[in-house]
């Protein structure tokens, strides 16, 4: 029997990324200390696999002005973070969009209306943690 749920799951314990079973059920959880402290304190630490090298520099080039606030960091902070988010990129996808909810893979797994977001209590389409309970552990097979 095969579990590809269970196998990725060995797979990132051991450290191994596989690029089959990376992609789109579960997302290696953030193992980063900086990252999980420095990227967790206002929403869930995306992990690194939500999105595309190009647009984690392109994001972390901007924390001075990330989304309406700042949230800069010390320059070898956001360079340690920027090299492990960069390091477990996926592999595909929009380098100039550094939101996850606007890369095309994103959208094309989610098709809600504002009365979804609102009926699963999400405060808007970047909760992920509202709809996909086991977010931060990497897991998005269930709503
Ligand atoms: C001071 C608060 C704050 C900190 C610290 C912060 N963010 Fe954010 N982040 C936000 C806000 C606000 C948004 C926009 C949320 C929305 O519109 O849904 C956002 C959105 C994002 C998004 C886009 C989510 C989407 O809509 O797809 C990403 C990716 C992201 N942040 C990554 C990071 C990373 C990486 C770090 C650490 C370097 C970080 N954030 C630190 C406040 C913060
Ligand atoms: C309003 C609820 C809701 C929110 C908010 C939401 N999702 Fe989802 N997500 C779903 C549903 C429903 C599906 C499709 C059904 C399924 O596969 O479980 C899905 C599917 C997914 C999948 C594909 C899983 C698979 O089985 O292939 C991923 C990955 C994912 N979401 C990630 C995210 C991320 C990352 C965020 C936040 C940036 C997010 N979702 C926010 C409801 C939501």
């Amino acid at each position: 029997m095969f579990r590809p749920l269970a196998l990725a799951a060995i797979l990132a314990t051991l450290g191994i990324t596989s690029p089959v079973l990376a992609d789109d059920d579960y997302m290696p959880p953030v193992r980063h200390g900086a990252t999980a402290k420095e990227c967790g304190e206002c929403h869930m630490a995306f992990q690194p696999a939500l999105l595309p090298a190009g647009a984690w520099h392109r994001l972390m080039a901007g924390l001075d002005d990330h989304f309406g606030e700042n949230a800069s960091l010390p320059p070898e902070t956001a360079a340690d973070i920027e090299a492990y988010l960069v390091a477990g990129a996926r592999r595909r996808g929009d380098p100039e969009v550094i939101r996850i909810t606007e890369q095309r893979w994103w959208r094309h797994e989610h098709d809600f209306s504002p009365q979804r977001l609102a009926r699963a209590g999400a405060a808007g389409p970047s909760d992920c943690l509202a709809c996909h309970k086991g977010a931060e552990q990497g897991y998005y097979e269930d709503d």
